[in-house]
């Protein structure tokens, strides 16, 4: 069989509940906010390793990484759960070739679940010990983590790259035409990809400490000191660190294979461009630079690079026939409507909540007390859930009711 057929046999043949593009839309929105915490937990992770050992005696270096150790144990926490809604949105569209692809690499789709709770165990004993006069063998822990947070993500990385070269899936599973069911090899890894992504942990650090100095600035209990230092430090950061990310984009750019005509596709230039001109606004020592502005600036590299992913996958895709666009639908309103009303609003306001929340708080020294609005927001927050909790358990009563009638 011909493996564009195989592709579209390995569809479900339910088919799905609304408009591909929808689910493609919302895969590349929802997938900017996991990377999002990505580059902020392994940029973090790493300054934090790096302040330990680097500069032993200093106060603000000290502070600086129990500070980072924190950001990046909370991060951790957000990627995590922040992957999970692009990783269905794949399963939807592109369920024939996820599957394929983890199933070829199967101890390590199944050991990346493993090797994330060592790593982040590890990274909670580091959290623990790391205060003033830690001991200084604890930063092992740290260093141990890190490099299985970077091995998730190089499994990731093979596991999205694997899922677009259906031409080689045979090759892996019967080399040499005998059936190989091991599931234990990382059969391809393209280097410039994965560099490219994980390098954007360094500017995102140092965009994360200028907006942490903005953030902090009216706190009287905060040294002015040590955010001005703070400031310098992801001013600097951040300038190499888009440089260095924009030298492996033009990397990546140059690997795609040349029938994909990809190194030409002017989106993926414009990317370069945008790094640069990002690098450009963090290079002048002197200019006051709004730190909130330049997470927005993040964001919108971070969605580029989503969007880029999803046009290397399409072109990728394409010479097999596969365009998600004549995925065959089954409409389910209610499911839809459900997901919706659940995304817009226990997403959306409990979400909103918690953020307005820690944003609020974090602002005041010592106890802070939510009034007006905030207090608003959060009983809002409580009726929401509680609503949907009835819907929820309404609806499938309803279902299992009908069901059972038939
Ligand atoms: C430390 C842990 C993790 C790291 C460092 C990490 C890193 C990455 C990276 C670098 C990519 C892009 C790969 C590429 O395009 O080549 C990626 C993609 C992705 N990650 Fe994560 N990730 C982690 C954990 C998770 C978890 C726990 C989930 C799910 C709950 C998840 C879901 C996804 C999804 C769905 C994609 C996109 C797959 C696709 O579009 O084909 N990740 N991740």
């Amino acid at each position: 069989m011909e493996m564009s057929s195989v592709l579209h046999v390995l569809r479900d043949p339910a088919g799905i509940p609304a408009v591909p593009a929808l689910f493609q839309l919302l895969m590349v929105l929802t997938w900017v906010f996991h990377i999002a915490f990505v580059t902020l937990a392994l940029g973090t992770a790493a300054l934090s390793i790096y302040a330990f050992y680097g500069h032993p005696g200093s106060e603000d270096w000290q502070r600086l990484s129990m500070a980072m150790t924190k950001v990046a144990k909370v991060s951790v926490s957000l990627l995590i759960v922040l992957g999970v809604a692009p990783l269905l949105f794949t399963q939807v569209i592109y369920d024939p070739q996820w599957y394929a692809s983890n199933v070829l690499s199967a101890r390590w789709a199944i050991g990346f679940i493993a090797s994330l709770i060592v790593a982040y165990c590890l990274w909670f004993a580091f959290y623990w010990g790391n205060h003033e006069g830690a001991k200084r063998y604890i930063g092992l822990y740290a260093i141990v983590g890190l490099v299985l947070f970077l091995m998730d993500g190089l499994i990731m990385h093979v596991l999205s790259y694997q899922a677009i070269l259906p031409q080689r899936w045979m090759d892996w599973y019967a080399p040499g035409g005998v059936i190989d069911m091991n599931g234990g090899a990382l059969h391809a890894i393209e280097w410039p990809r994965y560099l490219f992504i994980i390098s954007l942990s360094i500017p995102a650090v140092g965009v994360f400490l200028i907006a942490y100095s903005d953030y902090f600035s009216v706190r009287e209990d905060k040294s002015k000191d040590y955010l001005q230092f703070a400031r310098n430090l992801g001013r600097k950061i951040g300038f190499w660190g888009f440089l260095i990310a924009t030298g492996l984009l033009i990397w990546w750019q140059f690997d795609h294979p040349a029938d994909t005509h990809l190194v030409w596709q002017p989106f993926g230039w414009l990317m370069v461009m945008a790094l640069l001109l990002m690098a450009n606004i963090l290079r002048d020592e002197k200019s006051s630079l709004s730190g909130y502005k330049l997470v927005a600036g993040g964001m919108g590299i971070l969605t580029m690079v989503a969007i880029w992913r999803e046009v290397v996958r399409v072109t990728y895709l394409k010479p097999f026939g596969y365009v998600v666009s004549d995925y065959k639908v089954n409409v389910d309103w209610p499911s839809t409507f459900l997901f919706f009303s659940t995304f817009i609003g226990v997403g959306g306001l409990v979400g909103g909540f918690y953020l307005t929340l820690l944003y609020q708080s974090g602002r005041v020294a010592g106890r802070y007390e939510a009034k007006g609005f905030v207090a608003k927001l959060g009983t809002g927050a409580v009726a929401i859930v509680a609503l949907w909790i009835a819907v929820f358990l309404a609806y499938g009563t309803t279902i299992y009711i009908r069901n059972a009638l038939i």
